[in-house]
Order: structure tokens, then sequence, then C-alpha cells
């Protein structure tokens, strides 16, 4: 099988803060560090989506570019870039606002759309800084 693997990147940027309400303050420090600021603090974050596939015969596409833009931009985009994760996002709602818990939350919002356009969602790594970023595979082990 000539399986192939595509990655589309978007960006967004969004407001957070790490806090646990049922936590002491002192512990939200102890634990969270400057993430837990009270008053928020920002990201730029960069997300990279791949998709797997044969390419297909007729357009040698695994998944045409355009339609998972367009399934990124709806599902990523629209929901998230200059929002605050704790308070704007439905789908993050009673979630700690971790690029842990948001790059999972993010796979099941665009796993069906890519599945739907033809594609399979391997793989999300999602960049919080330059220094950071966390990869999800849906659950799986890497591929
Ligand atoms: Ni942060």
């Amino acid at each position: 099988m000539k399986t192939v693997y595509i990655t589309r990147r978007e960006h967004f940027n969004a407001a957070h803060k790490l806090w646990r309400p049922d936590w002491s303050e002192a512990k939200n420090d102890e634990v969270f560090g400057k993430c837990s600021n009270k008053n928020w603090h920002g990201h730029n974050f960069n997300i990279f989506v791949t998709v797997k596939g044969v390419p297909s015969s007729d357009t040698g596409f695994v998944i045409n570019l355009k339609d998972l833009s367009k399934i990124m931009k709806a599902h990523i985009i629209e929901p998230l870039d200059h929002k605050n994760l704790n308070m704007d996002v439905p789908f993050m709602e009673g979630i700690l606002a971790s690029t842990e818990n948001l790059v999972i939350k993010i796979w099941e919002q665009i796993e069906d759309p890519i599945r739907g356009a033809g594609g399979e969602l391997v793989k999300i790594k999602l960049e919080e800084t330059e220094n950071n970023y966390v990869e999800y595979y849906g659950g799986k082990e890497p591929i």
C-alpha cells in the first residue's frame, strides 16, 4: 500500500489560564506557576493536522487540501482564534485548558469531518510556544 501522510498547518491565538477552582490559590500557583495568572495570558498556537491515505488514481490526492483547510477553519480556527479557552469555547467547557486537553478535544471536532472528506486523521501536533508542543494520535500509538 502506497500510504502517504499529508499535513496542513494553521495558526490561531487564544487566551487561557490553568486554574482549578477546587484548589487554593497557593496550590494553583505551586502547580501551574505563571500559567495560573488570574487575568489570563495568551499564546500563538500553530496546529499541524496529518491525514493518511493512498493517493487517489483520479486526483493524485490523499485528501483535497482545500477540503482539509475548510474543515480546520470551521472546526478549529473559527471556535478558537482570538477566544478565551476557559470561557468562550463550548467544547472546552469544564475542562482544564492545558494544551494536552485542547489537542484531545480538537481531535474530537475534526475526526468525523475529515473522514467525511475521504481522509483518515492520524496525528495532530499543537505548538503552544517555540519550545513546547504536544502530539496526539487519537489515543493510539505514534505512527
Ligand atoms: Ni499558557
